[in-house]
């Protein structure tokens, strides 16, 4: 997809509903351009200009999406409400995150991470600071992909044991022998506005900046899945250093979509 953008039009005179319920800016536009060069139809349904907003059940929407387009993305909070959307679709949904999963961006991760080193079995990744959704969707993608993968969180922000994934508090046991480091934002948008304070004291220690990065395997890559807080989660050399892939993994949203929604309408 990404060597040739233009080289399936799989969607073409079709439409994909996205329904947006949580802010966006990668996943609405690599979604939009990606289903355009599949020839496509990207259908945005703002849930405050949908019948959603007022009370009409995701059953009723399933329905009738599932009527009208070839498949469904949503971003929404509860992993219930993707369930229930996909429970009574007759077309694929896709999860455009969730409070507890992010998986179309560990699909552009793992791109990443493939462009990089060629290949994907046996590399090691470690992920730095909050125990989120796009950490565990690297843990269960990840081990899909034979990637090994070691999340470093402080305690209260550590994940459940997920998908064989190394869990530890400590930062750089996790980075040793990584060939990427990985970090996301400390206050997502499915955290309280009031819990900020308290998760950039615990979280500090873990950003990811040169030190945490040169305690890495030689080569290792910095990556970050955006938006980004210079000076907290990340440092601006990090960010825009040498090291980091951060801009790749952005645009490579919208060729691992595109490759997922191949496979699921074709
Ligand atoms: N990484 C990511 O999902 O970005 P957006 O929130 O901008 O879509």
């Amino acid at each position: 997809m990404k060597s040739n953008p233009l080289g399936s039009d799989v969607l073409k005179r079709r439409a994909v509903a996205l329904i947006f319920q949580r802010h966006s800016t990668r996943t609405r536009v690599s979604f939009e351009t990606g289903i355009v060069e599949l020839g496509g139809h990207p259908m945005i349904l703002r849930t405050e200009d949908t019948q959603l907003a007022r009370g009409e059940s995701i059953r009723d929407t399933a329905y009738v999406l599932s009527r009208n387009a070839a498949a469904i993305g949503i971003r929404t909070g509860p992993d219930e409400l993707v369930r229930e959307l996909a429970q009574y679709a007759t077309v694929p949904v896709v999860n455009m995150l969730t409070a507890d999963h992010h998986p179309c961006q560990a699909l552009a991760d793992l791109l990443t991470l493939k462009e990089n080193f060629g290949e994907l079995d046996g590399l090691k990744l470690a992920y730095v600071g909050d125990g989120n959704n796009v950490a565990r969707s690297l843990a269960i993608v990840g081990a899909l992909a034979g990637v090994e993968i070691a999340i470093a969180a402080p305690d209260g922000y550590q994940l459940e044991p997920v998908a064989g994934a190394e869990l530890t508090a400590d930062p750089y046991e996790a980075v040793k022998n990584a060939n990427a480091v990985y970090t996301d934002v400390w206050v997502s948008m499915n955290d309280s506005p009031e819990t900020a304070a308290a998760r950039s004291e615990a979280l500090h220690p873990y950003q990811l900046n040169d030190e945490l990065l040169a305690a890495a395997a030689p080569g290792a890559i910095a990556l970050h899945c955006l938006p980004a807080h210079p000076g907290d989660e990340i440092t601006e050399q990090v960010l825009y250093g040498e090291r980091q892939r951060i801009w790749d993994q952005a645009e490579n949203r919208r060729h691992g979509q595109k490759a997922l929604l191949e496979l699921l309408c074709a």
